[in-house]
């Protein structure tokens, strides 16, 4: 099912880990005055409330979690870039030496296990300079500024990173613009213009990302990143089979322009429907010609679409929500499991595209219980264990099905900061790490069951699912 070059491994984000969030010359980014996740107010300065600001540790810890990660087997380890330690503002010309070094650290204590450094160059974290100075990514100017800090990334890791992501979940920009986009004003204060114009410096933003890369590391692989949710229509009925095309669509918008390398075809109707024209400056339709060579995303649940949601109970999700499917369970925090959608979105994307995939984020969020059996401490999470083989199994069908998969890699394979709603209790981990919402915990790390389950994984090379 699973080749022998398939990429086994985690995924990790900067703000969601590190902490040290002014250590070394780094600068302020959005997340340090996100304290609620997208879920409530955002601080007018870094506030001790804000877990992120000390997060895991990693950054003074990555050599023991690394260690760990090459424990169970990874192959890869999927970790973001914080631009604001490269550039603390984000707008300067010069880096910050020690940021720099800090990933060289990183990178380098990976290929001392053979594990490939998978890099997302921006993952929630925009410099809060960038938000505040410029309103974020609805500045043409911050796409400059990203190239110049692609450019010093590239140069400095080239011949040691082979597989690069630009945008984190890059439809969110049209959902959560502070998170995607660095956008301090208001959501409600926004127009679809505003929000499509963002969506548009950062996707020629990814493309000069892709040709920087190309250039500079002729061997480079570069991905697109999107937040992968399956729409199903809630009945047969065709309004419904239509709404589920154009949910589709706010997300195929930015595979479309990755992978194709141009504005599809029904955004004609979609602008004029919403008043938007796209303003474009000589070079840009060329500069999105650059396309990626894979596709990457996230995938937690499938939600269900109806032309009137109203008549139907709705549901949670990440990021985005529809109405309840009927047929589904659901996670601590709503979201609904559906370990089958993971084969429908692979064949979904391959039947569109036929570029390779990457599942660089999967995961459950729940709440553990750290006990002690035989004397070690440990998280008996079986419920973990059946979310990540069931989804697996289906991975492994949709490779059947003709798919080609490069790699998984499941979210937060050590606990951290959780994006939506900013709280340690809800843990993805394999690594239980010890810290609590009161910002108590001796940051100590314990293996999970799911740990000596995920080593088997990978070790038997996906043999032991079932
Ligand atoms: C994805 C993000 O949307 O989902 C991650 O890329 C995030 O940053 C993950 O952590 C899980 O969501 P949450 O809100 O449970 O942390």
């Amino acid at each position: 099912m699973f080749n022998n070059n398939f990429l086994w491994g985690g995924a990790i984000a900067a703000n969601q880990c590190e902490g040290a969030y002014l250590e070394d010359g780094k600068g302020l980014s959005i997340q340090d005055i996100m304290p609620n996740g997208i879920v409530g107010a955002i601080s007018e300065e870094p506030i001790e409330d804000n877990l992120k600001l000390v997060g895991i540790d990693f950054y003074h810890k990555y050599k023991e979690d690394i260690k760990l990660f090459a424990d169970m087997g990874f192959k890869v380890l999927r970790f973001s870039i914080a631009w604001s330690r490269i550039f603390p503002k984000g707008d300067e010309l010069e880096p910050n030496e020690k940021g720099l070094e800090f990933y060289e650290n990183v990178i380098d204590e990976c290929l001392k296990y053979g594990i490939e450094p998978l890099i997302t160059l921006s993952h929630y974290e925009t410099p809060l300079h960038l938000a505040k100075v410029y309103d974020g990514w609805r500045d043409r100017r911050l796409i400059e500024f990203f190239e110049n800090y692609c450019r010093v990334v590239f140069e400095r890791y080239r011949g040691k990173v082979k597989y690069w992501l630009t945008f984190n979940e890059i439809n969110s920009v049209l959902h959560f613009p502070l998170m995607g986009a660095g956008i301090l004003t208001p959501k409600d204060k926004l127009t679809k213009q505003d929000l499509y114009q963002a969506a548009h410096h950062e996707l020629v933003a990814s493309a000069l990302a892709v040709k920087l890369a190309h250039e500079i590391m002729p061997n480079a692989k570069v991905g697109c990143m999107v937040l992968g949710v399956v729409n199903y229509p809630m009945t047969p009925n065709p309004d419904d089979m239509i709404t589920s095309m154009e949910r589709d669509r706010d997300l195929m918008f930015f595979t479309d322009i990755h992978v194709r390398g141009k504005y599809p075809s029904y955004t004609k109707k979609l602008f004029k429907d919403l008043g938007i024209s796209i303003k474009m400056e000589d070079g840009d339709e060329e500069i999105l010609r650059n396309t990626v060579d894979f596709i990457s995303f996230s995938y937690y649940m499938s939600k269900c679409t109806a032309k009137d949601i109203n008549k139907y109970e709705k549901g949670r999700g990440n990021l985005t929500s529809g109405v309840k499917n009927p047929y589904l369970k659901e996670s601590e925090w709503g979201w609904q499991i559906d370990p089958q959608g993971l084969r429908y979105i692979c064949n979904y994307f391959y039947d569109r595209y036929q570029k390779p995939l990457f599942v660089v984020e999967n995961g459950l969020g729940a709440m553990d219980k750290l006990v002690e059996v035989n004397g070690e401490k440990i998280v008996l999470d079986d419920y973990r264990i059946e979310y990540l083989n069931d989804h697996l199994v289906e991975l492994g069908k949709a490779i059947e099905d003709g798919v080609e998969v490069m790699g998984y890699t499941s979210w937060g394979c050590i606990d951290l900061v959780s994006a939506s709603t900013a709280e340690l209790k809800k843990r993805y981990g394999f690594i239980y790490v010890d810290r609590n919402d009161d910002g108590t915990g001796s940051l100590e790390r314990y293996k999970k069951k799911s740990f000596y389950w995920y080593k088997e994984v990978i070790k038997s090379n996906g043999e032991n699912l079932k």
